[in-house]
């Protein structure tokens, strides 16, 4: 199976949406399928790349697509780049393709990701894609690009995950889902509750530290003398 892969992250090669899709790669590769990795950020920066990037996906049987969230959002290479392949291969021009997007972010709740979620599957309906489904896992800034086995028992549930998936790939059982999500999972054992009780606690301490009295106040609190 031809597999291409598309990193929505600006940290490139050193981001966790390339070690997710390492980690992804290495279960598949012991099966002999390998998995090329190419930048938005860098195809951003150098247009040229670009068409190299939409020859392979025009030529490729499945597209994962793994990116962070950055403000509830794709980050916007990524969306340049989803919306030149739109333009250059037009509209439907990719049926016959799989897509697999993993979404993740440093936020445990399963709603901050789920706008991406629904960006990466309206991109796959624009191109006639059969869409299969989103990885979305919660909690992922502690791994900060390292290989998801150094990181230990936090990225435990994203490895099962991501095993789970290589299985079908490598058996050829991915296909067509009408849902959104796959699976998701949290690096953080705590409940979503706890968590922003926690970091709504820490955020008011480091704004009191930084002489930031009310939050509410706009732009971002600071109040002018
Ligand atoms: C500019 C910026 C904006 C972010 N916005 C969000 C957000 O809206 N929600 C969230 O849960 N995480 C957010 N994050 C956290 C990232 O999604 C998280 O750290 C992720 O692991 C980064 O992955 P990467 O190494 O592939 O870039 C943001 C991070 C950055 C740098």
């Amino acid at each position: 199976m031809k597999i291409v892969s598309v990193i929505g992250s600006n940290r490139g090669e050193k981001s966790t949406s390339q070690s997710l899709v390492n980690y992804l790669a290495q279960q598949l590769s012991s099966g002999e399928m390998s998995v090329p990795s190419y930048y938005a950020r860098r195809m951003y920066h150098r247009p040229r790349e670009q068409d190299v990037f939409f020859q392979e996906l025009a030529a490729c049987e499945l597209l994962i697509l793994s990116a962070p969230v950055y403000v509830d959002l794709l980050s916007a290479p990524l969306i340049q780049l989803l919306e030149m392949a739109r333009d250059k291969i037009g509209r439907n021009g990719l049926e016959g393709t799989k897509m697999l997007a993993i979404i993740h972010s440093g936020y445990p709740e399963p709603q901050q990701r789920r706008p991406c979620l629904e960006m990466c599957r309206c991109f796959a309906r624009e191109m006639g894609i059969e869409w299969c489904g989103g990885l979305s896992f919660g909690g992922t800034s502690p791994i900060n690009g390292r290989t998801l086995e150094s990181a230990g028992g936090l990225t435990k549930g994203i490895r099962s995950s991501l095993d789970r998936v290589a299985e079908k790939i490598w058996e050829g059982s991915l296909s067509g889902v009408e849902d959104l999500t796959l699976e998701d999972r949290s690096t953080i054992p705590m409940p979503p509750w706890l968590v922003k009780l926690l970091m709504n606690a820490l955020t008011r301490k480091n704004a009191k530290k930084s002489g930031i009295e009310d939050l509410a106040t706009r732009p971002y609190g600071i109040k002018v003398k």
